[in-house]
């Protein structure tokens, strides 16, 4: 009798746990997930991209804004400085009242106490947090990267940058794919799930030359504005090496034509 009723127990427990166990089933492994929703990202024609392309002024200055009223609430850009900004079209007086928006820490005063004051030109762009620690422990544990770099330090930069911010988040998570809290789908992120909750939504900024604030056109603008924050000579550097290969093409001319020259009468 006892026996009996410990099975019919053992068999109501297990049928309890059957459906859960079934569901935990159904979802794919990360690496499974990865293999089949992982996508590349999509190629996007940048007016920068390509050896002649230079940056649009007033998109560096959009891609600024969005920053600073989107990303810039978890994302640092520390290797900016205020002043640099004059190159993408603020004139001196527009960076002195930009930076003094900002407060960033100084000191130690005669006191010996470290303060705040308003930022000026020449100090970087102040971080949102005090430091790693307090970013993680404010993002659930997860790191929201400093972006100063960070077209470059992914393959496809740019492009990926765009596609993360700009087309990734339309799609609903697959069925099989387990989303745990704090957690968010997004196909062109490497694990296809990241802590970063979709950070663009339709209109969310007001661009004051009246280009419409569509998701996709944000996420282009902000990734042009990375794109220079990571290389703020890349203009210089084309003009440069299209110098260079016109010298060279010149120079070559000019040394078979002297070598036709030099050679005139051996060869007769
Ligand atoms: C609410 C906070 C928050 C906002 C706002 C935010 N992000 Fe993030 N972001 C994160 C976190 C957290 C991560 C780290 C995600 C991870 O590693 O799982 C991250 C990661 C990233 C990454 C790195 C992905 C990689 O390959 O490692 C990029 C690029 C990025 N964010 C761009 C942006 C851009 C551009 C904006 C503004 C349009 C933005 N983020 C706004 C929190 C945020």
């Amino acid at each position: 009798m006892k026996k009996a009723l410990l099975s019919g127990f053992a068999a109501l427990t297990l049928l309890g746990a059957a459906p859960a166990a079934m569901a935990e089933e159904e979802y794919l492994t990360s690496e499974e997930a990865t293999e089949k929703y992982h996508k590349y990202p999509e190629h996007f024609s940048f007016p920068q991209s390509g050896i002649m392309g230079t940056f649009d002024r007033a998109q560096l200055q959009r891609g600024f804004q969005v920053y600073r009223e989107v990303c810039s609430a978890c994302h640092s850009l520390e290797r900016v400085a205020f002043r640099t900004l004059t190159q993408i079209g603020y004139s001196e007086e527009e960076v002195k009242a930009l930076a003094a928006e900002y407060e960033v820490q100084d000191g130690p005063d005669d006191d010996g106490e470290m303060y705040y004051r308003p930022a000026k030109p020449s100090d970087y762009i102040p971080s949102p947090y005090e430091n790693e620690q307090q970013s993680r422990a404010s993002n659930g544990g997860a790191y929201p990267p400093d972006l100063s770099l960070i077209t470059k330090a992914r393959p496809h930069g740019p492009d990926y940058v765009a596609s993360l911010v700009g087309l990734g988040y339309t799609d609903e998570a697959p069925e099989d794919v387990q989303v745990s809290d704090g957690q968010y789908y997004n196909p062109y992120f490497h694990t296809v799930l990241l802590a970063m909750a979709q950070p663009l939504y339709e209109e969310q900024v007001e661009y004051a030359d009246g280009t419409p604030a569509t998701i996709e056109q944000m996420a282009q603008d902000v990734t042009t504005f990375l794109t220079w924050a990571a290389e703020p000579s890349m203009e210089a550097r084309k003009r440069t090496g299209i110098g260079v290969m016109i010298f060279l093409a010149i120079l070559i001319v000019v040394s078979y034509v002297s070598y036709k020259k030099v050679w005139e009468d051996v060869k007769k």
